[in-house]
């Protein structure tokens, strides 16, 4: 059975003087999830936004807030970020120690819980939280930044948590250095959910359409579902 392709375009790229508009624009241009990159400045060495702006961006559109936490700890703020309209959270495997716990407050907050894996950490930092997962977020760059070059041997891993995963409704989503050039390789290799972030907004709104239809193109045509 195959799964449709998502795309998830990452406003960390987007004119933050402008955000509103920015995912209005997006969501016009067929995005299917709108990807919210939050980041602390210690789990990772960049400081993005937090829980006020996503609770204010809430109102621009209705697609699917795809909440990505490069924050430690995370658990502190799970309930924030619910309250500001989040659909999918996800922590880091590698921010805190309790992953098992942080999955299930996420999911006790009635929201779906999603784990990111940095690119040194292995697939099997989720085996033993399957029950508890929706979104399995393989990072083919190190979180932190837009724009970095995608991490080949990262391919790999997405295809083994394909194993892992298999007969589970469990998403497996890629996320960084994400092109109409990369997306075949890790579609082919299992991903869902594919975030771009420069790949959608560095043309200017103007082309967020050809953008996302770009990638999705090119990544449907890896599942074979285009000639
Ligand atoms: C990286 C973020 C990504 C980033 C992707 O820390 O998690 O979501 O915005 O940006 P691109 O697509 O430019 O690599
Ligand atoms: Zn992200």
């Amino acid at each position: 059975m195959t799964r449709p392709i998502l795309i998830a375009p990452s406003i960390l790229a987007a004119d933050f003087a402008r955000l509103g508009e920015e995912v209005r624009a997006v969501d016009a241009a067929g995005a299917d999830w709108i990807h919210l990159d939050v980041m602390d400045g210690h789990f990772v060495p960049n400081i993005s936004f937090g829980p006020d702006v996503v609770k204010a961006l809430r109102p621009h559109t209705a697609k699917v807030f795809d909440v990505h936490l490069m924050i430690a700890p995370a658990d502190p703020y799970l309930e924030a970020f619910a309250r500001a309209g989040a659909d999918i959270i996800t922590v880091h495997a590698e921010a805190g120690p309790h992953l098992h716990r942080s999955l299930q407050a996420i999911r006790a907050l009635g929201k779906k819980a999603g784990v990111a894996l940095n690119p040194a950490t292995p697939a099997s930092a989720i085996a033993h939280v399957l029950d508890l997962l929706d979104l399995a977020v393989v990072m083919t760059v190190n979180p932190g930044f837009g724009g970095q070059a995608f991490i080949e041997n990262q391919v790999e891993k997405i295809a083994e948590i394909r194993q892992m995963t298999a007969g589970r409704d469990i998403l497996i989503e890629v996320d960084g250095g994400v092109t109409a050039a990369t997306a075949p390789r890790v579609v082919a290799a299992g991903a869902d959910v594919l975030v771009a972030g420069s790949a959608v907004f560095k043309g200017g709104a103007a082309r967020y359409g050809a953008a996302i239809t770009a990638i999705r193109d090119a990544a449907e045509g890896a599942r074979g579902l285009i000639a």
